[in-house]
């Protein structure tokens, strides 16, 4: 007996070391495998900016555990791969997705990309993944959604360009908690079988192309506390029972084509902080319930086509700090109890249908920064409390029918920056106060009856751009300074200012418009103005001024508008004004000039109006300005005629900018050879002469080295070129892959560099070819492209070039002449956007076709955004089929790139945007019969500048 106890415990012992042995065994066997897995991946990563992985090493399997971003369990099993972050890119290894222990891997915000592809029966111990944020594609990994992963409580897919539908088999992930799918490219309906996830608790769907109904049975999802839906083209109404949702925190189902009312359940959801129901496409009154949810923070049900009256139960928001409900159809006044709200910060009810008076006491117990009640029709007083939160920047009333002074509350406000108050019938005096207020930059009290004197007062205003006075009963001088030397635009006309101009230009020079017409100016031309070099349009029109015009206004570089009319001026035109390049509008009739007309571009397309009541001459043959002829002038002979109307045509070509004036043809030059060298027989063919002397295959090939970069595009690289023999420069394009790019590229460009030979667009002058390899060869041009000055334009500058600035537009083509470069030359192939359809097919160059260009160009100028940018963050792959659907269904804040608009307020140029996003649209039909000419569209530029664009 004694003796056994030894012995049974010595086997159990040798047990026990058998058993230790056989796990140890096992886990080195699994150390071993989870080594190599982890090994493969890091060999899968080119790059590694902060070197990351550099723990990773190819040494010893039992280090592991302890390498950088992997945490092991206590069978020193691998369990949390966490590499997020660390900007690894390269494309994704599935040795990633073969681990048999991890639970949560987090690969999230990288540069990984390819197919995400699982094998069950790995990663079934998975409880959280995170893939978000990277630029994978493909489907959803398809076994992900089966019952191994059953236990998966968070799936973040977002951020990344996985494509196809989301499968049927989601509802068997049930113990989800948080799924994130948005920003993706995902297609088809959202299956009923979500629904089945009764542990959910955050849903996100976002930024898909989503479509059908949202399923009814959501009320299923007890736990969720946020919905994300919006960004997709869902349809239907939202569904009633929505209300059982009790820990609803956020509901957000922006930007889909939703229809119906809003749910009277929607009141049950007393947790609710964040509704989100706008652009859609909701109608019937906002339901009283809503008014129960004491929590609410932000409310949003704007652009949609709600009616009724805001009820007076808002009062029982007292949480609330965002109401939005502009651009519906709602009536009545707005409630008096809105001004009881506390933290109440922004309150946006324009565009509605809006009566009665402004509650006199809002504000007052508010917390408001940004208030905008414009285009209601709303009377009574501006309320004198606005400002009592000493926090308010946008004051936004215009085009309403506000009655009597600018209340002194607001002169005292020195947080305001952008205050518009035009189109009401205001009265009284500009209060002095107000012209001291020192962060204002936009200034609009045009379209009013005020009245008194302005320049009796020092004007400080730092940071004022934009002031328009226009419009008023304005008396007196016109003040000679205004403290600020960022004035863009100043709008003066159609007052009573009298006496001389004595503006202090020089302190002026970002000036870009500058109206004083219609008043009652006497003295000379202001010719300190002459250094504003920036200054595109000019309207001293319906004065007195009198005396010449000077010589010195051949300096002003830009200078695109200029209108004299209705004053005493005298003298001959100075000859200088006529080689104003940029010069597009002229009107100097019912002066006293006499002598010639200056025979420059200006001045040919000029119309008899714009001359007339002068003592002029320098008719034209046909009579159009209705001037007699000069008499010491030759006769024109038919020849002089021929190129008159050429210029007559340029000057329209010009107007609409991008368009191109086409030469007259002539045999072009082309000449083909056949060149070996050790690459083996390159196709050559040039056309241009000098460059078939000049350009030898050796030049092309020293160019195309990393350090004469130029440009690069998504299958391309420019590089600058020179010739050994004569130092011609020449610009090299090196096309990658060209066979995949297009099979007939190669023709097509043939075609090209037959056919278009244009004085704005940057000659094709040879090509060069051998296998796989491509070259083209582009004339010389010390320009820059379109991208480049794009890229460094603000949004503000943006609108001016698009709409005030026609001039600007030319400019680009007159100034840079490198310009022309991309809309078929440098960008040419990347953006092959620009190019009409009709073009692409190689069809003849008409004017309907540079028309398209021009459409492309406003798109991309009015929004910030390139053909590119579309592809890879809109993921349309055309801008102009991406534009088209935008202005129908997007919110005007997604048709503008962000990064440019450096979260300016769009609401101002709410109108001129979409009235040029139309122009656009015409001008990018797929049917060039149905453009409009450049005629047309030079006069619906013109209406946005006159009508509104100038001071928003
Ligand atoms: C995805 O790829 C595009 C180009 O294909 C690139 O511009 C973008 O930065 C990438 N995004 C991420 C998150 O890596
Ligand atoms: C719902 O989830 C359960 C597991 O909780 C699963 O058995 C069932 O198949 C799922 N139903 C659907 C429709 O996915
Ligand atoms: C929601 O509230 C309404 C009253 O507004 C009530 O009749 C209904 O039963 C509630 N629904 C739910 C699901 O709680
Ligand atoms: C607004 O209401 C009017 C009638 O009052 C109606 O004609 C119009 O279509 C409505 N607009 C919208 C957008 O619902
Ligand atoms: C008022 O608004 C400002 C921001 O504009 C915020 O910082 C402040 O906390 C708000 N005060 C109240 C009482 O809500």
């Amino acid at each position: 007996m004694a003796k056994e106890i030894p012995t049974m415990f010595s086997k159990l012992l040798m047990f026990i070391c058998l058993f230790m042995f056989m796990l140890n065994f096992h886990s080195s066997h699994g150390e071993q495998q989870e080594f190599e897995l982890l090994l493969s991946f890091k060999s899968s990563i080119h790059y590694d900016p902060h070197n990351f992985l550099s723990s990773w090493m190819n040494t010893s399997s039992n280090t592991i555990c302890k390498w950088q971003g992997i945490t092991c369990d206590n069978w020193s099993h691998v369990n949390t791969v966490s590499l997020s972050g660390k900007n690894i890119s390269g494309e994704v290894s599935s040795s990633m997705f073969q681990f048999a222990h991890v639970t949560n891997l987090d690969l999230s915000n990288n540069q990984l990309v390819g197919e995400v592809v699982f094998n069950a029966p790995f990663l079934s111990s998975l409880l959280y993944l995170n893939l978000s944020n990277n630029n994978f594609t493909g489907p959803l990994p398809q076994s992900l959604f089966s019952s191994p992963f059953i236990n998966l409580e968070t799936l973040d897919l977002s951020n990344n360009m996985f494509s196809g539908k989301i499968p049927d088999q989601i509802g068997l992930l049930s113990s989800l908690t948080y799924l994130d799918l948005g920003g993706n490219v995902l297609v088809g309906k959202i299956p009923n079988s979500i629904t089945n996830m009764t542990s959910i608790e955050s849903l996100t769907l976002a930024s898909n192309q989503l479509v059908g109904e949202i399923p009814t049975e959501i009320s299923l999802m007890k736990r969720l506390k946020l919905i994300y839906l919006g960004y997709n083209n869902l349809s239907g109404e939202i569904p009633n029972n929505i209300g059982n949702l009790l820990s609803l925190n956020q509901l957000d189902l922006v930007y889909n084509n939703l229809s119906g009312p809003i749910p009277e359940s929607i009141g049950n959801l007393t947790n609710l902080r964040y509704i989100f129901l706008y652009l859609n496409k909701l109608t019937g009154p906002i339901p009283e319930s809503i008014f129960q949810l004491k929590n609410l923070v932000s409310l949003d049900l704007s652009d949609n086509y709600l009616s009724g009256e805001i009820s007076n139960l808002v009062v029982n928001l007292q949480k609330l700090e965002i109401l939005h409900l502009f651009s519906n159809n709602f009536t009545g006044q707005i409630p008096n109890t809105i001004t009881s709200l506390p933290h109440l910060q922004v309150l946006q009810l324009w565009s509605n249908k809006l009566t009665g008076e402004i509650p006199q006491t809002l504000g007052m117990h508010n917390n408001l920064t940004i208030l905008d009640l414009s285009s209601n029709n709303l009377t009574g007083k501006i309320p004198n409390s606005l400002c009592t939160s000493q926090n308010l920047q946008k004051l936004i009333l215009f085009s309403n029918s506000l009655r009597g002074e600018i209340p002194n509350g607001l002169t005292s406000c020195k947080t305001l920056l952008r205050v518009r108050l035009q189109n009401n019938e205001l009265s009284g005096k500009l209060p002095t106060e107000i012209t001291q207020l020192p962060q204002i930059y936009l200034l609009d009290i045009s379209g009013n009856k005020l009245s008194g004197r302005i320049n009796g007062i020092k004007w400080k205003m730092p940071s004022l751009q934009m002031l328009n006075l226009a419009n008023n009963n304005f008396t007196g001088e016109l003040p000679n300074s205004f403290g600020s030397n960022k004035l863009e635009g100043l709008d003066f006309s159609h007052n009573h200012f009298s006496g001389f101009i004595q503006i202090r230009f020089r302190k002026l020079l970002e000036l870009v418009q500058l109206k004083l017409n219609n008043n009652n100016l006497s003295g000379k031309f202001p010719e300190e103005i002459f250094k504003c070099k920036n200054l595109v349009s000019l309207d001293l029109s319906h004065n007195q001024l009198s005396g010449e015009i000077p010589a010195k206004v051949a300096e002003m570089p830009v200078l695109g508008l200029l209108d004299l009319s209705e004053n005493q001026f005298s003298g001959e035109i100075p000859k200088s004004l006529g080689s104003v390049e940029s010069l597009v509008d002229v009107n100097i009739s019912y002066n006293n000039f006499h002598g010639s007309l200056p025979s420059t571009e200006a001045f040919f397309a000029i119309n008899a109006s714009s001359v007339a009541g002068n003592k002029l001459c320098g008719g034209d043959s046909d009579g159009t300005n209705g001037l007699p002829p000069c008499k010491s002038d030759n006769q024109m002979n038919s020849a002089t005629v021929l190129v008159l109307v050429c210029f007559v045509l340029t000057v329209f070509v010009t107007l609409s900018g991008a368009v191109l004036f086409v030469r007259r043809r002539t045999k072009s030059f082309e000449v083909r050879k056949v060149v070996e060298n050790e690459d083996g027989s390159w196709e050559v063919i040039f056309f241009d002469h000098k460059a078939s002397k000049s350009i030898k295959i050796e030049d092309v090939l020293s160019s195309v080295k990393e350090g004469k970069v130029i440009t690069k595009g998504r299958n391309w690289v420019s590089y600058e070129g020179k010739c050994i023999s004569n130092d011609m420069q020449f610009v090299v394009k090196e096309i990658n892959d060209a066979n995949s790019v297009s099979v007939s590229f190669w023709d097509e460009t043939v075609t090209f560099g037959q056919k278009v030979k244009h004085a704005n667009i940057v000659k094709l002058i040879g090509m060069f070819r051998c296998g796989k390899k491509v070259y083209l060869v582009n004339e010389f041009e010390d320009g820059k492209s379109l991208s480049e000055i794009m890229h460094n334009l603000s949004w503000q500058r943006r609108i001016k070039i698009a709409l005030v600035n026609r001039k600007d537009v030319p400019r680009l083509q007159l100034n840079l002449p490198g310009i022309g470069i991309s809309f078929i030359g440098i960008n040419g192939f990347g953006s092959s956007s620009y190019i009409a359809p009709e073009k692409r097919k190689g069809k003849e160059v008409t004017e309907k076709s540079e028309i398209y260009s021009f459409g492309i160009m406003l798109i991309e100028l009015l929004t910030g955004r390139t053909p590119e940018d579309i592809e890879a963050v809109q993921k349309k792959n055309n801008i102009v089929e991406w534009a088209r659907y935008c202005y129908t269904d997007c919110h005007l804040d997604t048709w503008i790139d962000p990064v440019i608009m450096k979260g300016e307020d769009l609401s101002a140029y709410q109108n001129d945007i979409v009235d040029t996003m139309n122009l656009a649209l015409h001008c990018t039909a797929g049917d060039p019969t149905t453009r409009p000419c450049a005629r047309d569209v030079v006069k619906v530029l013109e209406t946005v500048q006159c009508n509104r664009i100038t001071f928003c």
